[in-house]
């Protein structure tokens, strides 16, 4: 399998803190995807040639890494925690292929989508594979807190989906609804993949709590950034189109803080280019990313994303100090500031 990590060195030329927690989960992480690859072969040629296709072209495989990396919090030394982090990484596959379908998404990890590539149908179907499969890994592990934790959030996860289907075109959102949306599509399996690191060591209820917590103040967090990428990031390092989310009529929190704070003739602006996404004229998107800059919506997204990446840096603090949690530590500045 391909290299998947990407090396994104800071100004000083120090690794940054993916580099630091691959480095650390380096060992689990090639067993992590071994079991990838195997449990995503099929009879049916297309099954593994589109997964293959999302798959091999990377991705930060920041999920399983937390998984990985809070079994090792918690001191853990079996196995189980391999195939649940490959199980998380399926899950979170499944979710991408259906999601740039719904999204109607063409560039995902630098190439085009398997929704361009296959078709929606295929993607949809083979999503559903995933999902199912990822539920075989976590029988075959047989832990029933294990199977309703995911379960759970396997639910969750798509009523997320669903829940900003409703809120998409609608510009008077409110700040709480987003962070439903948010929680519900995102931060649920970042809580499930960090407390799985407590529950397959069997620590006491805090730890898992205190797991549970960081996991989903960090994908609260990673979730904003994410939002305020697809108005700033440049397209190439992002590995996914630049507007997709103003195209689509997506309501997030930059849309919300810019509409928010806008004037009367602004706010018609808000109003045509995402209640009616087929009005959008070329440099709408351009005008978009400007009231965005006037009103410091973006610099605001990121400063709510600190918000919560504070909390889940407190709620690691009760682990003593060590590798493995400062470089989870680091994690949550890298989710909001990353490029990608
Ligand atoms: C993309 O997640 C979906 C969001 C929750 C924003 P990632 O940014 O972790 O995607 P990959 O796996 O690294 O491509
Ligand atoms: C994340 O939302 C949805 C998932 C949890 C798959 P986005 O729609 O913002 O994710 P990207 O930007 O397409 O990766
Ligand atoms: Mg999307
Ligand atoms: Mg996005």
């Amino acid at each position: 399998m391909e290299n998947v990590v990407r090396i994104d060195r800071d100004k000083r030329g120090q690794p940054s803190a993916l580099d630091v927690l691959t480095e650390l989960t380096k060992a689990d992480m090639q067993r992590v995807n071994q079991v990838i690859m195997t449990r995503m072969q099929s009879p049916v040629a297309l099954i593994p040639q589109l997964a293959g296709h999302l798959i091999a072209s990377g991705g930060k495989r920041l999920r399983p890494m937390l998984t990985l990396a809070t079994a090792s919090l918690c001191g853990y030394s079996g196995d189980r925690h391999i195939p649940l982090a490959a199980c998380i990484e399926f899950l979170h596959s499944a979710t991408l292929l259906h999601d740039d379908v719904v999204d109607e998404s063409r560039l995902r990890r630098g190439n085009d989508t398997a929704n361009v590539l296959w078709g929606n149908q295929a993607s949809v179907l083979v999503g559903d594979f995933l999902f199912s499969r990822a539920f075989q890994v976590m029988t075959d592990d047989g832990s029933l807190d294990v199977l309703r934790l995911l379960s759970g959030t396997s639910a969750v996860l798509a009523e997320g989906e669903v829940l900003q289907l409703i809120t998409s075109n609608d510009v008077d959102t409110s700040e709480d609804s987003y962070l439903q949306v948010v929680s519900a599509k995102t931060a649920v399996l970042f809580a499930a993949a960090c407390q799985i690191g407590a529950i397959v060591a069997t620590r006491p209820a805090a730890e898992e709590e205190a797991l549970e917590s960081f996991g989903r103040n960090l994908g609260i967090a990673f979730q904003l950034a994410d939002d305020a990428l697809d108005y700033s990031a440049k397209q190439a390092t992002l590995g996914k189109s630049v507007g997709d989310d103003f195209r689509e009529g997506k309501i997030t929190l930059p849309v919300i803080l810019a509409y928010r704070r806008s004037d009367a003739e602004e706010r018609n602006f808000w109003r045509r280019t995402l209640e009616q996404v087929d009005q959008q004229q070329d440099g709408d998107l351009d005008r978009a990313i400007g009231l965005m800059t006037k009103y410091d919506a973006l610099a605001d997204t990121l400063t709510r994303a600190r918000h919560y990446g504070a909390m889940a840096k407190d709620a690691l603090r009760l682990f003593a100090p060590s590798p493995m949690r400062d470089a989870l530590t680091g994690i949550v500045d890298f989710s909001i500031d990353r490029a990608f």
